[in-house]
């Protein structure tokens, strides 16, 4: 089988070490030799092993009948959607890492793949080296699947467990993440949530078979977090985690991004570092849960060339993926129920004519007072703060 690598960045670069670490093993799961033909790339590798399989126009893969395999590790929708497209016409398979084209074209390629007897493939694209597109598409079959929360971004768990356990401030654990590597010179997409957003929204794409547009979920990242935060959290026995979920509700779904405070005994609670966890509740199943390396260049390459493997193996055989174009109504996040610990410079008769009844918590912070809600809509909540002066609110979980 010969592949061309469309990228050749760290991810790019790790399906070619991958391919060249584990050769043998890959050709005898393949059942066939996978060889890298070219890497389509901007830039000129002078020097690298592969400096004579790079080539800069996507058209020389499109045109090669010996390329059966296509790799796509560019990142961002344009111009990587015109060259997977492109590739598919032209009866190529094609694997991508690429959230971002998966969230945003998914169903798309999906229904592109089928017309043309190939298979477009994404597990690399939700929680790294962690298999959790191939679970929900191949294994969970049998289920209803009622309930997915993940921690399913590294760079952020990463600066929440630095914060809880040095007890550092945002800005401080900010710039260690970047000088590791882990949070990019931008950390826009991974600090405001909008990384671990469109992860989520591919998944509850497969899981109910429709699109959902990440546009339509209620996201918060983790910049209004702080150490005061987590001296009350280390109090209250809980963790700090930047959770997406999906939870189904009647016909519909209801999902969101968000810091959330985690109790001791939530599965979720001791993911840390730059780890993922995806907890999957299925109404036969029950509970499972995917645990793992969530980001990083060669667990995430493990799975692209996982997927190169898979479609070695499934040559002129579509495997049917359950995601139609049809966009599904998300609940009103409004509606969503949660409880909720509280910080405000309001006095107690205040908090009790807002809240009525609720549990103080007391982390020796002065000038301000913490305490814990019951359960209410997001819609209550926001009506009850508005009548004190809130400092910051958190969900709890
Ligand atoms: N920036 C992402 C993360 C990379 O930190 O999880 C993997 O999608």
């Amino acid at each position: 089988m010969k592949i061309a690598v469309m990228g050749y960045g760290t991810i790019g670069s790790g399906v070619v070490e991958v391919l060249r670490i584990n050769k043998d093993k890959i050709a005898q799961r393949a059942g066939e030799p996978v060889d890298v033909k070219y890497i389509l790339d901007l830039r000129d590798f002078p020097g690298d092993p592969m400096e004579q399989k790079i080539v800069h126009d996507y058209q020389t893969i499109v045109n090669d009948p010996e390329i059966g395999i296509v790799v796509e590790t560019m990142g961002g929708v344009e111009p990587a959607y015109t060259f997977v497209r492109a590739m598919l016409e032209a009866g190529k398979q094609v694997t991508t890492s690429n959230k971002n084209l998966v969230a945003a074209k998914g169903a798309e390629l999906i229904r592109i793949a089928r017309e043309h007897g190939v298979n477009f493939q994404f597990e690399a694209s939700v929680g790294g080296g962690i298999p959790i597109i191939r679970p929900l598409n191949k294994c969970l079959t049998a289920d209803e699947i009622e309930e997915i929360t993940g921690i399913l971004n590294g760079t952020t768990n990463y600066m929440l467990t630095k914060m809880a356990n040095e007890g550092a401030d945002f800005d401080e654990v900010l710039k260690d993440a970047q000088d590791k590597g882990y949070a990019e010179k931008d950390p826009t997409a991974d600090i405001e949530g909008h990384d671990p957003c469109r992860k989520i929204a591919i998944l509850t794409s497969l899981v109910c078979g429709q699109q959902v547009d990440y546009e339509d979920i209620h996201c918060e990242g983790i910049t209004g977090i702080t150490a005061t935060d987590f001296k009350y959290a280390k109090v209250m026995g809980r963790s700090i985690k930047l959770l997406a979920m999906s939870r189904k509700v009647g016909d519909s779904y209801s999902c969101m991004v968000a810091p959330f405070m985690l109790d001791a005994s939530h599965p979720l609670c001791g993911v840390n570092d730059v780890f993922n966890g995806i907890f999957v509740h299925g109404n036969v199943l029950g509970d499972a849960m995917f645990y793992g390396s969530g980001a990083g260049k060669l667990p995430t390459a493990s799975a692209v060339v996982a997927d190169v493997v898979d479609m070695v193996k499934h040559t002129h055989v579509n495997i049917y993926i359950n995601w139609k174009p049809e966009k599904i109504t998300l609940v009103d996040y409004k509606d969503s129920v949660n409880r909720f610990f509280v910080r405000t410079t309001s006095d107690r008769a205040a908090v009790e004519k807002a809240f009525g009844q609720v549990s103080y918590v007391e982390a020796g912070v002065s000038g301000e007072r913490g305490f814990t809600t019951d359960a209410m809509t997001e819609g209550q909540f926001e009506e009850k703060a508005a009548q004190i002066a809130l400092v910051n609110r958190i969900r709890l979980g």
